[in-house]
């Protein structure tokens, strides 16, 4: 199987300049921080995503991933990032993988990378609603817990990546 050249291209343009595309978090105690993440049982791997939210409007106004994963998975997420910034939590909720996978020309087997992206926004949506009816989430918990402990790493792109098994 071979990536498409979107793939590639995105793919490398993250590896060369993470910051600019996206790569990293935001503060876990600001509160107008929401996160998701999702791991893919077909491959073991782990995608988190913070949304920046306007509390006001309900906007994002900025979007943050790690992710580890392949090519096709990266490139979803920066892909998912450039999408959400600037929706509102309700125009948010409307995307979907598969407008990233025909985006990118993922094939069959790869359709899974994308709805990984698709499932973190999901979560991250969820945690922004929970917070704002005052709620927290265990899980939300548990992953600012292990968050920078032991989690996070590079690969050989010097992307930040988590390592084998970190969901
Ligand atoms: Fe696991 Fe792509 S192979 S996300």
């Amino acid at each position: 199987m071979a990536y498409s050249k979107k793939v590639i291209d995105r793919f490398e343009q993250v590896t060369n300049n993470p910051a600019a595309h996206g790569v990293g978090k935001f503060d876990p105690k600001d509160p107008t921080v929401a996160t998701g993440m999702t791991g893919a049982p077909a491959c073991g791997d782990v995608m988190k995503l913070d949304l920046k939210l306007d509390p006001e409007t309900d906007t994002i106004i900025d979007v943050k991933f790690k992710t580890y994963g392949c090519g096709s998975a990266i490139a979803s997420s920066s892909m998912f990032v450039e999408m959400l910034t600037g929706l509102t939590i309700e125009e948010a909720k409307q995307i979907k993988d598969k407008e990233i996978a025909e985006a990118l020309e993922l094939p069959p087997i790869k359709i899974h990378c994308s709805v990984l992206a698709e499932d973190s926004i999901k979560r991250a949506i969820q945690d922004w609603e929970e917070k704002k009816a005052g709620r927290t989430t265990s899980w939300i918990d548990e992953m600012q817990k292990k968050d920078d402990k032991s989690m996070i790493g590079h690969n050989s792109n010097n992307v930040e990546t988590y390592p084998e098994n970190g969901m």
